[in-house]
């Protein structure tokens, strides 16, 4: 199972957990498409020179890299980067979507552009990404070749385990990833695709700058994930891998709980009833979140983690 002489494009590969699976790939024998236009965190600006200075690292170790500036967002962008790879490489093997922006904000102060914009970046950037080598697999696919290809895409706690409050855009966009994961991993196993996703947690990096928590690990426990689901040879298709530290988990997706049945279509009352009655135990969204992360806050009691939260949502925002 190798990366060696394969030809992967990292989006959003300037910065963070990209930036290191970018080097990763590279140490490992890839050649390396750093695709970042340098954005802020909320995705407006740009600096060309934030992916240049990847490629100069890769290349200073003795790897092969290719700087590309475009929005994986952009529909023609995200056809440029693919047709990129294979000018500069010969070929494109392996696709890391890992491009993301945020913009957190309780729901009732989110403006309609703060939603699209981070949703487009994350969700329709993956999309975009994946559209265009799909395209030219399935060429290279019905011109008689059989090589191994593969899409990572990245999701993340914020979205499957613990969508966090302030974060309708963002969780959601994740959520989708995890889901458009499974379909592209239906769609193009007919020529020989695999699809899977990285869902990291408690990454310190500037987009969990503000998120207090001495348990964050760095950038680089994402890398070798990405590099193994990367390798020629990897068995895994469709699956969500939450990355936690050293910790790799199979997410097993949603799943149903406690259920109520009946002979007949449900009414109100007796659907109510037997909600009632039958006890149905049902996890309200605040334990879960405390389970989730109150360890890291620091907070073991369920109010005190609500009450927080609801501190963060009524302070000052723009
Ligand atoms: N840090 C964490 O703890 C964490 C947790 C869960 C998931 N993730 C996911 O990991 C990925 C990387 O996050 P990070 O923490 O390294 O963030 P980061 O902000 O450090 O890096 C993201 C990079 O994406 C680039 N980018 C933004 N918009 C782009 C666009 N339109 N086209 C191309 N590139 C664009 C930015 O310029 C930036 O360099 C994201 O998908 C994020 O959702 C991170």
């Amino acid at each position: 199972m190798s990366v060696a002489g394969r030809t992967v494009l990292v989006t959003g590969a300037g910065r963070g957990i990209g930036r290191a699976e970018a080097l990763h790939l590279a140490a490992a024998g890839a050649n390396v498409v750093v695709n970042d236009p340098g954005v802020e965190i909320d995705g407006r600006g740009g600096d060309a020179g934030v992916a240049d200075a990847v490629v100069a690292e890769i290349r200073a170790l003795g790897g092969r890299a290719v700087a590309d500036t475009g929005n994986v967002a952009d529909w023609e962008d995200a056809g440029r980067m693919v047709a990129r790879a294979v000018d500069e490489f010969g070929d494109l093997h392996v696709v890391v979507n890992n491009a993301a922006t945020e913009v957190n904000k309780g729901m009732e102060r989110l403006a309609e552009d703060e939603f699209d914009d981070v949703v487009a970046v994350k969700l329709k950037g993956t999309f975009a990404v994946s559209h265009h080598a799909a395209r030219h697999w399935r060429a290279r696919f019905e011109a008689g070749e059989r090589t191994d290809r593969a899409i990572v895409n990245t999701a993340s706690g914020s979205g499957l385990l613990n969508p966090l409050p302030t974060q309708s855009n963002y969780a959601a966009a994740n959520a989708a990833v995890a889901a458009m994961t499974t379909v592209h991993a239906l769609e193009l196993r007919r020529f020989g695709v695999r699809v899977n996703c990285v869902s990291p947690s408690m990454v310190r990096t500037r987009l969990t700058a503000g998120v207090p928590g001495e348990r964050m690990t760095g950038p680089d426990v994402v890398a070798p994930v990405v590099t193994y689901l990367a390798g020629d040879g990897c068995p895994l298709t469709g699956q969500v891998l939450s990355v936690r530290g050293t910790s790799v988990a199979v997410n097993r997706g949603w799943s149903l709980g406690p259920r109520v049945e009946s002979d007949e279509p449900w009414t109100v009352d007796a659907l109510a009833d037997a909600f009632d009655t039958v006890g149905v135990e049902v996890v309200d969204p605040f334990d879960a979140l405390t389970t989730a992360l109150g360890g890291a806050l620091g907070l073991s009691r369920r109010e005190d983690v609500e009450a927080v939260v609801n501190a963060q949502l009524d302070l000052p925002q723009n």
